[in-house]
């Protein structure tokens, strides 16, 4: 689903300096050459954009395809048989970043076959000096590295390399800039995520992101609306807000706006039925916001609220500005207002100097809240962030155990809490054939559980009443209403 064009003026002599139309300039561009490469080649020339991380990659992402696909590319799902690839880059944890190295290696195999073949690395990675230094020393077969303030930048880049056969580096420390408007190839028809801000200020002291996605920027909200009414007129009924910490929204406006009352405004867009949002950090999570959730008829009963640790202790040393006790008392009044509202978690095991007495505290915790399912890591150290130089740094036999008890924990207790719905009839927004049986759809509840259920093709991308006949752990088997 393509989203954005405009048509440039080619017989302008000069590049024009301001945004997006720079860019449609370097698209037109780059179009232009490619035209030749793919003359030289006889053959159509495919790309693959490959993304780790979280969601806000992912959207990032849907505008690296988007212009790709303008310039003339043709989207090929294999990476290794695709002539111009593109990773789109994780580093919150280590793990992250070696499976970039890792699939690199085979990529740069795969190019010694295919003489068009360009590789490209964008994203949180490519923030950090390090990562840039062992890239230009040891895997010179990579043409185009940029990070991720500049990505606006991607057909410019993308051109410059075209053009000189050089290696192209671009990676800018932070900015201030937000570009609008610049083309996006929607993954699904029927839903979409939606930036609503950038960047991070919170300096969690394990987090790398502030470092990597530099300052807090939030979007305009007159942006952000049109944005989502073109998105409507397009198909979206389901739009998922993205931003480090949602909840600090609008602070940093010419005219601030608060988080509730940009979602009231969003709620009014006809068309719309589904708001999500991610993430929300409990610390900035307002009165005000509650109440929103509460009245909404589009909001999902939904709510991501990573609180990382349950001790008090540890949460300090993290740098999370609440405390067990305030954690359990927001969930207590989000329950009051939205009884039936889904909440899930991010939780960290083996953060430096965690005692068995504080890992019980988190235990606690997942006991109180009942998640309806929570993501664990263990603690990952990455260079520059505080954590990294405090002392205690937990041994990984401890941290493992307590991860796999912390595991089955969660694991139990969201088994329980998917079960409560059995017996209910509940809408559905279905998102896809069945993988394993096609005589079945998947769709996704409002509080984000999968139910599988006969149907075809035909229903994807609407919204369908469903009886939950049965609970399979995390999902359920079901049947229209
Ligand atoms: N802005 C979001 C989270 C972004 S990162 C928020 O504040 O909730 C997603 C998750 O990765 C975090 O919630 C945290 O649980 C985890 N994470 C971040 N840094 C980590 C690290 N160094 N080691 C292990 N997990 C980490
Ligand atoms: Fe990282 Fe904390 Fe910012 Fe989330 S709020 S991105 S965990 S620093
Ligand atoms: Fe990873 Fe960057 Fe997201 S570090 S989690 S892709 S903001």
């Amino acid at each position: 689903m393509k989203e954005n064009r405009i048509e440039t003026d080619q017989t302008l002599s000069e590049i024009p300096s301001a945004e997006p139309e720079r860019q449609y300039y370097f698209i037109e561009k780059a179009r232009k050459h490619l035209e030749e490469m793919k003359k030289e080649a006889a053959r159509p020339l495919t790309f693959c954009v490959t993304t780790f991380g979280c969601q806000m990659n992912a959207r990032d992402s849907e505008k690296l395809t988007g212009i790709l696909e303008e310039i003339g590319y043709m989207e090929e799902p294999e990476e290794e048989k695709a002539d111009f690839v593109i990773y789109n880059t994780c580093t919150v944890r280590e793990n992250a970043n070696l499976r970039v190295y890792g699939r690199l290696g085979q990529l740069g195999r795969a190019k010694k076959k295919n003489p068009h073949m360009m590789i490209a690395l964008c994203g949180c990675m490519m923030q950090e000096p390090q990562v840039v230094e062992k890239l230009k020393k040891s895997y010179h077969f990579v043409d185009l590295i940029f990070g991720t303030h500049n990505i606006y930048k991607f057909a410019e880049l993308l051109y410059t390399r075209m053009e000189s056969g050089r290696m192209v580096i671009d990676i800018w420390k932070d900015t201030d800039k937000i570009v609008e408007d610049l083309p996006v190839e929607r993954k699904y028809p029927f839903k979409s995520g939606v930036n609503i801000m950038f960047g991070c200020n919170n300096f969690c002291s394990y987090c790398i992101v502030p470092y990597v996605r530099g300052r807090e920027r939030s979007r305009d909200p007159k942006a952000i609306i049109r944005e989502i009414e073109r998105l409507t007129a397009d198909g979206v009924v389901e739009v998922m807000l993205l931003g480090q910490n949602v909840n600090s929204y609008g602070k940093t406006l010419d005219n601030p706006m608060s988080f509730a009352e940009l979602l009231r405004e969003v709620e009014k867009i006809d068309g719309l039925e589904r708001i999500r949002f991610m993430t929300s950090h409990p610390k900035d999570l307002s009165d005000e916001l509650i109440q929103v959730m509460a009245e909404s008829k589009k909001i999902c009963r939904h709510l991501h609220l990573p609180v990382q640790s349950g001790s008090t202790r540890i949460l300090q040393k993290m740098n999370r500005r609440y405390t067990k006790e305030q954690y359990l008392e927001l969930v207590r009044k989000i329950r009051e207002a939205v009884p039936d509202i889904s909440l899930t978690t991010d939780i960290i095991v083996g953060f430096p100097g965690e005692t068995e007495e504080d890992f019980q505290d988190t235990l606690d915790v997942v006991r109180k809240v009942r998640y309806d399912s929570a993501f664990t890591f263990i603690y990952s150290r990455r260079t520059g962030t505080p954590a990294a130089v405090m002392g205690d740094q937990v041994d990984p036999a401890v941290v493992k155990d307590r991860f796999d008890r912390l595991l089955k924990e969660v694991q139990d207790i969201a088994a329980q809490t998917c079960a409560v719905h059995q017996g209910t009839i509940q809408t559905a927004l279905v998102e896809s054939v069945n993988e394993h049986d096609s005589s079945l759809v998947t769709g996704r509840l409002s509080n984000n559980l999968l139910v599988h259920f006969p149907g075809d093709a035909s229903l994807i991308g609407s919204l369908v009443p469903v009886s939950l006949k049965e609970c399979r752990g995390f999902y359920y088997l079901g049947e229209r209403a």
